[in-house]
């Protein structure tokens, strides 16, 4: 990358607002051009899902797994005075309170750069379907409104 290129894109990053996209298990509908940073498919803010409803192969895990979400600050909107995180909440499909949730700091990485968190299933945990949603807060007043971006991958618990 020359310098040049830098410049551009850092530059975009100011007019853009943040971008997210769930890698694994696999986020609802398409998943397009996410090497690049502000992919259509990873700017998503509507509430809970980003507007896309669910899929028709979910990812089975079982109560008591212990389970990994990787998903993609596609685009970083950083702000140090006001830094945002990433929340995973794995909750019912009809969006009731989370059965588990896992919160990821946003330390300022670079747009593409990738997370990956743990989560614990509950043993109790009532069998049935599910939904693993992500947010991106980016608690930042320039992103533009909502500065929340959503990301969710259907789960079936067994
Ligand atoms: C869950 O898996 C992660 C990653 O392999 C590991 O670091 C963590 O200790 C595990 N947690 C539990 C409660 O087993
Ligand atoms: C979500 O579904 C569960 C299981 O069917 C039910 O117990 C719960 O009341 C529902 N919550 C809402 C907000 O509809």
């Amino acid at each position: 990358m020359n310098f040049f290129q830098f410049v551009v894109v850092g530059s975009l990053a100011v007019a853009c607002s943040a971008h997210l996209c769930l890698l694994s298990p696999p986020q609802r509908g398409t998943m397009m051009g996410i090497n690049k940073a502000g992919a259509n498919d990873c700017g998503l803010t509507t509430s809970p899902c980003g507007g896309r409803m669910a899929g028709m192969n979910p990812t089975y895990f079982k109560t008591g797994e212990n389970i990994t979400v990787v998903f993609q600050k596609n685009l970083d909107h950083y702000s140090k005075s006001t830094p945002g995180n990433f929340k995973v909440n794995l909750m019912m499909d009809n969006a009731s309170t989370a059965t588990a949730t896992a919160t990821i700091m946003d330390m300022g990485e670079p747009s593409l750069s990738l997370y990956s968190t743990s989560m614990m299933i509950p043993k109790t945990a009532t069998k049935g379907k599910y939904m693993i949603q992500v947010v991106y807060n980016t608690m930042n007043p320039d992103t533009g409104v909502p500065p929340q971006f959503y990301q969710c991958t259907d789960v079936m618990l067994h």
